[in-house]
């Protein structure tokens, strides 16, 4: 089985048709299921386009699994409700078996919920959401870019920003260590996503707008000795 995560998290990349073709045509070489995991869909920056997976290879769709949900874009987690989207019916026969040996399925609540979400009013709601959002990613970044040896990847999609404290030159600890302890930000640590995130964080920039400008205020405050 092959997980993508597309758009991606903690990247913020919106894959091109080009790399998406490259995944099929890996998962069709390897005969292995893909699982294509486009939760963050909806999230993604004007100018950008995110390309369905199912929507660049049809001859992919026999051994594709499509995953998404509208927690992360709604903020309704907690109603533990998710679209998983099979089109060949083997597949989606096992799948199915499988959920209800696990006794695993939906809830009404997170039903009604995900209605109302992908209606014409919540998708209004989305694009004002997003243009709120770019706001943000624009303050932060500009902060970000201010600081010496500070750099966060260019935020395609999502409200999480990955940003690399490598150009610092100080050890993963002390990085952590001043955004937590001296700016008081909680972060995700890199080295939680893999290996090679030692040196970055990532960044919930889905708030308050006067958040996002307290937090890169105590940002630039807790690496002011590098200006
Ligand atoms: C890429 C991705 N997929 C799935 C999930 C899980 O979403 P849910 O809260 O709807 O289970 C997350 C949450 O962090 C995510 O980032």
């Amino acid at each position: 089985m092959l997980i993508l995560c597309s758009p991606h998290n903690p990247g913020g990349r919106v894959w091109s048709r080009e790399e998406l073709q490259g995944v099929c045509d890996f998962a069709k070489r390897h005969d292995l299921i893909l699982v294509s995991d486009e939760i963050h869909h909806d999230l993604v920056y004007p100018g950008v386009t995110h390309i369905p997976i199912a929507n660049v290879d049809r001859s992919i769709n026999d051994r594709l699994v499509m995953l998404t949900a509208p927690s992360k874009t709604f903020n309704i987690a907690g109603l533990h409700t998710g679209q998983v989207i099979i089109e060949d019916p083997e597949l989606h026969a096992k799948f199915s078996d499988r959920m209800k040996a696990l006794s695993i399925g939906s809830n009404s609540a997170g039903t009604f919920a995900t209605l109302a979400a992908y209606s014409p009013e919540g998708a209004a709601w989305v694009d004002e959401l997003m243009a709120y959002l770019d706001g943000n990613r624009k303050i932060f970044d500009a902060a970000i870019a201010d600081i010496p040896g500070l750099s966060s990847m260019a935020l395609e999609s999502t409200y999480l920003s990955w940003v690399d404290f490598s150009g610092t030159g100080m050890p993963a600890k002390e990085i952590t260590r001043r955004v937590q302890k001296g700016a008081k930000i909680a972060v995700n640590l890199g080295a939680t996503f893999g290996s090679g995130g030692e040196t970055c964080l990532r960044f919930n920039i889905g708030t308050q707008r006067a958040r996002v400008e307290e937090a890169c205020d105590r940002l630039r405050a807790a690496f002011a000795d590098l200006q």
